[in-house]
């Protein structure tokens, strides 16, 4: 089932900017679904054109099966805003309790509500603390908190983790799994790769305002048809000698022999000649692409 539905969603701002162009996704409950892309790529105006913050210049979308143009498709989804600022003179729990009555939410539902979601997001033992000693991290989980206050099945997550050191990204990286377990659908924008990488069921990459790949993360991650080794110890000229051989194209860099093969049979025998002649290897591993490198050389090519 598709909870989010958007086709041909096109934005410009002031006649001009065309943030976003005939933009077409649809997401499926219980995903985490990525949006990537350089920064103006329009991934900020997609969320804002969801939840009606700015109105399209044409096309249309829906949130679990109601338009955008109807408060309806609101009323069960979460949003943490890119750069967002909380009155810095309130504490964690006075957030939630203001933004639960924002969203509606009834006093008591709020009042079990704060708790939960305080324990989920680790700030229990500073709910009493002015939000001005927060630190970066701190901030941005009591947002994450903010953006479930109504119990949202849908959660859009501008850019959830920027500036936020390793931990504190483990961290929000495991609540965003929990929610994933819980069947929330989770929509996120981001230009951290390797962090999305981790999370993301799926994935699409927006340019200049217009969709260039989606996929699952699978179909961005290529073979490179190579393979690397490690030898115990320094280099070792048998594995050249090998190589060249078998014409396999060879390269030693940073402590490992790239080889130019994927061929099982040739890499095997190999291996049988390293260890006839007691070579200890460390490692062999296929080299695959990453995230990154398909991203840049996308983008680049567009
Ligand atoms: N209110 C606005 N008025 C005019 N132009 C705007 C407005 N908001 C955004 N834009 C322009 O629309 C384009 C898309 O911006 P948007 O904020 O959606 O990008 P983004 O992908 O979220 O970028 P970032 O990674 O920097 O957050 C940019 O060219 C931006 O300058
Ligand atoms: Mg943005």
């Amino acid at each position: 089932m598709n909870v989010i539905e958007a086709k041909d969603l096109t934005k410009h701002y002031s006649g001009k900017v065309k943030a976003l162009d005939k933009f077409s996704i649809e997401v499926e409950k219980g995903k985490v679904f990525s949006l990537l892309g350089p920064n103006g790529a329009g991934k900020t105006t997609f969320i804002k054109l969801m939840l009606s913050i700015v109105k399209p210049t044409s096309g249309a979308a829906t949130i679990l099966g109601s338009n955008i143009n109807d408060p309806l498709s609101r009323k069960k989804i979460g949003y943490l805003s890119e750069n967002h600022v909380f009155p810095d003179y309130l504490n964690a729990e006075q957030i939630l309790f203001y933004y639960g009555m924002m969203a509606n939410v009834a006093k008591s539902d709020i009042k079990k509500r704060i708790p939960v979601l305080l324990s989920k997001v680790k700030l229990s033992d500073k709910k009493n603390i002015k939000i001005k000693k927060f630190s970066k991290g701190m901030l941005q989980r009591l947002g994450t908190a903010q953006a479930l206050i109504n119990d949202p099945e849908i959660i859009f997550l501008d850019e959830p983790t920027d500036g936020i050191d390793p931990i504190g990204r483990i961290e929000i990286r495991e609540i965003l799994n929990e929610l994933r377990n819980e069947g929330k659908t989770i929509f996120i924008n981001s230009h951290l790769l390797s962090e999305v990488e981790r999370i993301s069921d799926e994935i699409a990459i927006l340019k200049d305002g217009k969709l260039i790949k989606r996929g699952k993360l699978e179909n961005f991650i290529n073979d490179t048809g190579s393979y690397r080794i490690k030898l115990v110890g320094s280099k070792n000229d048998l594995i050249e000698e090998y190589a060249r051989s078998k014409n396999i194209e060879v390269n030693f860099e940073k402590g490992y022999y790239k080889l130019g093969s994927n061929d099982l049979t040739q890499l095997n025998k190999l291996i049988d000649e390293l260890r006839s002649n007691e070579i200890m290897i460390s490692e062999i591993s296929p080299i695959k692409e990453t995230l990154e490198d398909y991203f840049i050389k996308i983008i680049g090519e567009n």
